[in-house]
């Protein structure tokens, strides 16, 4: 599978500097978005122009001259629009050698997304990219705002993974703290052993509250539940058991919301902030050691007992400054001897570059840690952690609010809950499910209407959160989500389940071997957009722009839809005309699973 203008840019773009010198960042060719420009177009002229002191007509004709003269092959028109832009029709054989699918008709040449290396689309990232998503605090429920880090994170994974890369994922869950200390005494001190397999583990956060309430009554139990805090800290075998205990049972009720919600993470990615707790200590002592008060660019100080990094320019001045204008610190030891989130973050940083020779990390969380995440970043730069090449990179993502434009809460003002939220969305596209056909039969079986709900309830939820400008906030409706109209998953994946109900009827296997249709101009546009598909990756995976397949989804369906109507296929008046056009059919639907699935939606082959 080959990008269309990658293609190009090699084959013409040494040639066409010579002509028009240096053209910058500017992209040398860009899709059209209106059919009257062609298909692509060539709109650097005008700035070398420019630059060179010459006119831009003058230069754009030059140029298109060479595309002309050498690009045979490649473009059945080349011609000057404006003040020297070039528009591009491609050869229809070009277009066809530039399609997903190999052309012999033999299976599919698209990547199985999730399964790591599969198609290289490009040349992948060289190095190992470690992904860091989802990561949820054990102790508490997971809530939306997980919610939005697992869908945008396995995306993120799904896309490196079809781009060939070696992808690492890591859950950082919140496994290790103080509040692990009062769950254990819960557990451990307050219930009988027997009692063990009846307490609720589902919602730790609710046992905690119970713990913490009756710490507060009982000055017993108070004490137990502190000294159970020491001992956890001191490595006490028993504590520690239990803490595993509590902690495996938890990550088992994530595990299900990951099952449902079609995550690819799994117990193997999980690598929790207590995995890096014994680093701790050694590593502030270093730190210590190393960057004495005084030293520069960074230094760590005790202030009020805490442990602190300052970090520093060139010029001497504090990199990070608070509201009060003071110097921040990155603290990284309370007064009493507790590590913090930071320390946490430093230890894992190191292990990723080093222990998982990471060349990039890449961490989703929403946009409330950007603080967080510069400070973490410019310390690893001050400490000569990254070697040239690796990168770290913060993805962020805005709020889901509720109907009155509020983060969303339960209407008792609580976090929603994950599962909650999701069975919900399944029930929800049960309902508008039509289970039975026009002389009342059922549609479908017990178990499909279960599989396809799923889906479409499920995906439902994906597909709105994706297809959004990440960095905004969105308001959750399941209204809105669900519409059969418009661009949402139902929409796509009906259009999905239509182009596999066709092929079925296909009376024969015959059109697998035929040529992809490209007669009527609504099937040119939707080949067309079909050869967009390795442009479209490409520019999803830069910055992170996810929304890029969504669009690319819809309009494909759009596309496919006009065609649909425009150009009998079942009932074509010749056989060879039917099979190619049920032959684009099938790559359309292939298409559409793709990117589907690299959104992390399944889709059904029956709605
Ligand atoms: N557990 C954190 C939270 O729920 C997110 C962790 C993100 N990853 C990290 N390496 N800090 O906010």
């Amino acid at each position: 599978m080959s990008s269309v203008i990658e293609i190009l840019v090699d084959k013409f773009a040494v040639r066409l500097r010579g002509i028009m010198g240096d053209w910058g960042n500017m992209p040398l060719f860009v899709a059209t978005k209106e059919e009257k420009f062609g298909d692509y177009q060539c709109n650097t002229a005008l700035s070398c122009a420019k630059r060179l002191g010459v006119k831009p007509r003058e230069l754009a004709e030059k140029a298109a001259e060479l595309l002309r003269s050498e690009g045979r092959e490649y473009f059945s028109e080349v011609a000057i629009a404006g003040p020297g832009f070039i528009n591009l029709r491609l050869q229809d054989d070009f277009l066809r050698s530039s399609l997903p699918v190999p052309f012999d008709g033999e299976n599919t040449g698209l990547a199985a997304c999730g399964q790591p290396g599969t198609v290289a689309v490009f040349p992948p990232h060289p190095g190992k990219i470690v992904v860091d998503y989802s990561s949820p605090n054990i102790a508490k429920q997971m809530h939306v705002g997980h919610l939005r880090s697992s869908i945008i994170g396995d995306s993120i994974c799904r896309v490196l993974d079809y781009l060939g890369c070696q992808t690492i994922r890591q859950n950082h869950v919140g496994d290790w703290g103080t509040q692990f200390g009062l769950l254990c005494a819960w557990v451990m001190d307050h219930t009988e052993e027997s009692l063990r397999g009846d307490i609720d583990l589902s919602d730790l956060e609710a046992l905690y509250r119970q713990a913490q309430a009756l710490a507060g009554e009982d000055p017993v139990f108070h004490e137990q539940s502190r000294q159970r805090v020491v001992a956890l800290h001191r490595g006490d075998a028993e504590t520690i058991a239990t803490w595993r205990w509590i902690v495996n049972k938890s990550l088992g009720h994530i595990e299900n919301t990951y099952a449902l919600l079609g995550v690819l993470l799994q117990r193997e990615d999980m690598r929790g902030e207590s995995f890096y707790n014994p680093m701790l200590a050694a590593l502030v002592e270093e730190l210590q050691q190393k960057y004495p008060a005084g030293s520069r660019p960074l230094e760590v100080t005790v202030s009020q007992g805490a442990t602190c990094i300052f970090m520093y320019d060139e010029a001497g001045q504090p990199l990070f400054k608070g509201a009060d204008d003071e110097p921040q610190p990155m603290i990284i030891r309370k007064a009493d001897g507790a590590f913090l989130y930071p320390t946490t973050d430093l230890a894992a940083l190191r292990f990723r570059l080093n222990e998982l020779q990471a060349e990039r990390v890449i961490y989703t969380t929403d946009i409330r840690q950007t603080l967080h995440f510069k400070m973490l970043f410019q310390a690893a730069e001050l400490l000569g952690w990254l070697n040239k090449g690796q990168t770290l990179e913060h993805v962020t993502f805005g709020t889901v609010l509720g109907p009155d434009n509020k983060p969303l809460k339960t209407r008792s003002g609580e976090n929603v809950k994950l599962a909650d939220l999701l069975h919900e969305a399944v029930e929800r596209a049960k309902a508008i499910l039509k289970s039975e056909d026009e002389s009342g039969q059922p549609r479908f079986s017990q178990d499909e209407i279960e599989s396809i709900s799923r889906a479409v309830g499920i995906g439902s939820v994906k597909y709105a959160d994706l297809s959004q400008n990440r960095v905004s906030d969105y308001v959750f409706s399941f209204d809105r989500m669900l519409a059969m109209e418009g661009n949402t998953a139902p929409y796509l994946l009906y259009a999905y389940a239509r182009i596999s109900s066709i092929l079925r009827k296909a009376p024969d296997e015959n059109w697998r071997q035929a040529e992809i249709a490209m007669s009527e101009p609504a099937e040119r546009r939707l080949v067309l957009h079909l050869a967009r598909l390795a442009d479209t990756v490409k520019d999803a995976a830069d910055g992170w722009r996810l929304n890029l397949l969504c669009d690319y989804a819809y309009n494909l369906a759009g596309l496919y839809m006009k065609f649909y109507e425009n150009c009998p296929v079942l009932s074509a008046a010749e056989e060879s005309v039917r099979d190619q056009r049920l032959r684009l059919c099938d790559m359309t639907g292939r298409v559409l699973k793709t990117v589907l699935s690299l959104l992390g939606l399944k889709v059904v082959d029956r709605m």
